[in-house]
């Protein structure tokens, strides 16, 4: 039996639409209205296409954006002292700064120059810190969008076996740590594979959700997946293919086509994951604006 397409985009249309109405509440009650400040550095089109999406997206849920945007040269000392008025400005809760930033910018540095109250990104070390004492702070978007994704889906996480594919800060690591708290929508046993595991299809095979954010397409194959598992593929991958006018296309990490027909339930991409991100850091910005001082 083919498995139930978790779908991202409609989830993540339900979540906007909440907090519409909240944001339209606000305004009718004479409050301030949430801002998102987005700093692009460079002309990466990628960072270009995706803060248009941030700010589109912004938009349509009644979130003030504005975009700070430099020349790829800018310096690590301008770029800082750009965050620091930010960090000042009362019109704005949230600060996002596009990833990745040009080589001679020093990512983590610019990072910790974030106002933790502002960090909408969840990157911030005092928010991953209070991620990992379960204590209330911002949640990095994407693992806070898989987790919203199996709970607005009716998957029970408690008490189940969650494997989780990849180990990077901005995925595996805090999605780990999100999972196995003792809290609601999370309380599960986490297992986490990377590259330095031995045998990553016997850990698979165990999983009841598998969580794949490695990067690599068809990292994942059919075998790989016990059958009936929740399968949540956070990859987005370019491959070629002809027949596209870009010339290209975007998959997952999961060879999709093979294990929707083993999974119970599977995220498609694009159309899973992908939305929830954008959606989360829209989230975490009301919940910025919310938060008493
Ligand atoms: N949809 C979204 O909104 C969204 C957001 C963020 C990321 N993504 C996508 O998610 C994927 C992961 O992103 P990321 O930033 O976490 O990537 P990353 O920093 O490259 O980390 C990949 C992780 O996967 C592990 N890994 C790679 N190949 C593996 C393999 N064959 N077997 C087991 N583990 C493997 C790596 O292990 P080591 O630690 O040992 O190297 C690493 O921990 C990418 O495709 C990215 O584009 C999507």
């Amino acid at each position: 039996m083919s498995a139930k397409i978790i779908d991202g985009l409609q989830v993540a249309a339900s979540m906007r639409q909440e907090m519409k109405a909240q944001i339209d509440q606000r305004r009718q009650a004479g409050r301030q209205i949430p801002g998102l400040a987005v700093v692009l550095v460079g002309d990466n089109p990628a960072s270009i296409s995706y803060v248009r999406g941030k700010r589109k997206m912004a938009a349509e849920v009644g979130i003030h954006s504005e975009e700070h945007r430099f020349p790829a040269d800018f310096t690590q000392a301008q770029l800082t002292l750009v965050i620091a008025t930010l960090n000042q400005d009362p019109a704005i809760h949230g600060i996002l700064v596009q990833l990745p930033l040009p080589p001679h910018i020093d990512e983590s540095a610019i990072i910790n120059t974030i106002d933790p109250g502002k960090d909408v990104d969840g990157l911030h070390p005092v928010n991953l810190g209070r991620l990992l004492r379960q204590e209330e702070g911002f949640l990095p978007c994407t693992p806070f969008g898989v987790q919203q994704l199996l709970v607005r889906s009716q998957i029970p996480v408690a008490g189940r076996h969650v494997v989780v594919v990849g180990r990077s800060s901005l995925v595996g690591r805090p999605l780990a740590n999100m999972l196995l708290q003792k809290r609601e929508g999370a309380n599960a046993t986490v297992t986490v594979c990377h590259t330095g595991t031995q045998d990553l299809g016997y850990f698979t095979r165990q999983a009841e959700i598998l969580v794949v954010a490695a990067g690599r397409a068809a990292a994942i194959t059919a075998d790989m997946v016990q059958a009936g598992a929740v399968v949540i593929d956070v990859g987005v991958n370019r491959v070629e293919d002809a027949t596209r006018k870009q010339g290209y296309r975007l998959v997952g990490d999961v060879d999709f086509s093979a294990v929707k027909e083993k999974a119970s339930a599977i995220t498609p991409v694009p159309g899973g994951v992908g939305p929830m991100t954008i959606t989360m850091l829209l989230h975490n910005t009301l919940w910025a604006a919310q938060r008493p001082d």
